[in-house]
């Protein structure tokens, strides 16, 4: 979920002091071996203490970008800046096509909640980066003081408070939202389940990314819909022009993307292109349902916007939950439904779904204590830490060939597989060792991401999860040998 254009918060100095010297690797004025400017000289240069440097350096050394050598000072490590970038997708001509995961999607998360499977497999931050005291109090304190209201239904579109804290996270936005421009949800799917009910029936055809959320898929394959994949860059996310070509040669019922950090490439489309996303369907009058829960989750110093704050027409479904920065468990998500309001509080009553009241309720008291912000924060720079030495710690482990994304948010990461790699036989295998991983086919309905996997590095990188990462590189190229002999 984006929290638009939200006051600057200042990142972290050692935080900027990691960006300038990775930031001197990418451009190729820091090479691999070369010794990292002193302490004392880039403290001095950057206008920060000795110990902001140390710390930040520390940092680095930790995510493998640097090696300290004793009485030497710190070096770049052979493999930084090196890790093969996910290239870009070429264009293809996609046709709409039914989905038909059968029975392969109930398999493959047959053992999503086994605690002793390594959850490479999940996308979410672990639960030691979210505020669990913090919640829990705010929880008790609601049960304690409204046991009845925690106890009764709170019909949609859901509760007032929670609805008015919602509505202020987007206070910066050029778009104003108010309480009543929120319908409260069990989770972003629920949200996103009933906005393409709402615009769409069996048989229509829904542009999506390429690769795409696989849950999307699933929602399209149970609603009898058409999947239409659209290249998607893995920096600047669903091809506008690709979207235009299918505009003028099919009847698309809506458009269903993350401009805010997909899953799973970690893509951020530009500020510009989200406009002219929305213009473009706007002169169609064609509805986009916009799929935000990562939007909170960015690695830049700017919150990006949601592709709601452009629309005019009232034509974005905008739809987001608290599972990928607070607690999943919970439930609660949300959607700014603009001209369809109506029609998805019909839909939602007609289900009789009521979000859970107490969870609503703690989550309102949780985010009017201003805690949230100051968690966003946190979790922010973690999952950037955590991403950037899972990238390094990919590469270091897999074969030879191995391209891997660089997220501007999120926890995941998307990993092309050198040619050959099935990755339905590395998920079996991986699992073997008690490892999760997400196989690379579940994201397009075409079956075309064959050799990938996605791989969630929202975990701390403790032992376990380095040895097991090193594990996954032999399976991997393991696979590849045994598919190389044959
Ligand atoms: C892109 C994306 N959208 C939606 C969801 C579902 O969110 P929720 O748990 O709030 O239903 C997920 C969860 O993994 C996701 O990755």
């Amino acid at each position: 979920m984006t929290v638009l254009m939200q006051p600057q918060v200042e990142s972290f100095k050692y935080d900027q002091v990691s960006r300038y010297i990775n930031d001197l690797i990418e451009k190729g004025n820091l090479k691999p071996g070369d010794k990292a400017p002193s302490l004392r000289k880039l403290s001095k240069q950057l206008g920060v203490s000795i110990a902001t440097v140390s710390q930040s350096y520390l940092n680095l050394e930790d995510q493998g970008v640097l090696n300290a050598k004793p009485q030497s000072g710190f070096f770049v490590n052979a493999h930084a800046g090196q890790i093969n970038d996910i290239p870009k997708a070429a264009a293809t001509s996609n046709q709409p096509r039914k989905v038909r995961f059968g029975e392969l999607f109930e398999e493959i998360f047959s053992n999503a909640d086994n605690p002793r499977i390594i959850p490479f497999g999940t996308s979410k931050p672990s639960m030691e980066f979210m505020p669990v005291k913090s919640l829990t109090k705010a929880t008790k304190s609601i049960i304690t003081r409204y046991p009845k209201r925690c106890m009764d239904y709170c019909f949609p579109p859901g509760d007032r408070k929670l609805r008015e804290q919602i509505a202020l996270l987007y206070r910066h936005s050029s778009s104003w939202v108010s309480a009543e421009d929120v319908i409260i949800t069990s989770g972003a799917t629920e949200a996103l389940s009933l906005s393409l009910q709402t615009v769409a029936k069996r048989g229509d055809i829904i542009a999506v990314e390429s690769p795409t959320y696989f849950a999307v898929l699933r929602l399209i394959e149970k609603m009898g819909m058409l999947a239409l994949e659209i290249d998607t860059d893995p920096v600047t996310g669903m091809s506008l022009e690709a979207l235009q070509e299918a505009f003028d040669t099919m009847d698309i019922k809506a458009v269903l993307a993350s401009p805010n950090i997909s899953n799973p490439l970690g893509c951020l489309m530009p500020e510009e292109h989200k406009r002219e996303l929305v213009t473009m369907l706007a002169e169609r009058d064609i509805p986009m349902i916009e799929d935000d829960v990562y939007g909170s989750v960015y690695f830049g110093d700017k919150a990006p916007r949601a592709a709601k704050s452009y629309d005019l027409n009232n034509l974005v479904l905008s739809c987001s939950s608290f599972s990928k920065s607070l607690a999943p468990g919970y439930r609660i998500g949300w959607v700014l439904a603009g001209r369809y309001k109506d029609k998805v509080r019909e839909l939602k009553q007609a289900t009789f779904s009521a979000t859970s009241s107490v969870n609503q309720l703690a989550m309102a008291e949780f985010l009017s204590s201003g805690q949230y912000e100051r968690h966003l924060v946190r979790l922010r720079k973690a999952m950037r830490e955590q991403v950037e030495k899972g990238r390094f710690m990919i590469s270091k482990s897999f074969p030879e060939g191995t391209c891997i994304s660089k997220p501007q948010g999120g926890n995941v990461l998307w990993v092309e597989l050198p040619r050959g790699c099935n990755c339905i036989e590395i998920f079996n295998q991986a699992l073997q060792h008690n490892i999760g991983v997400t196989p690379g086919i579940l994201f397009s309905a075409t079956r075309r991401f064959k050799n990938y996997l996605r791989i969630n590095c929202g975990f701390p990188w403790d032992e376990a999860n380095e040895t097991a990462i090193a594990t996954l590189g032999k399976v991997v190229a393991d696979a590849l040998a045994e598919s190389n002999a044959g």
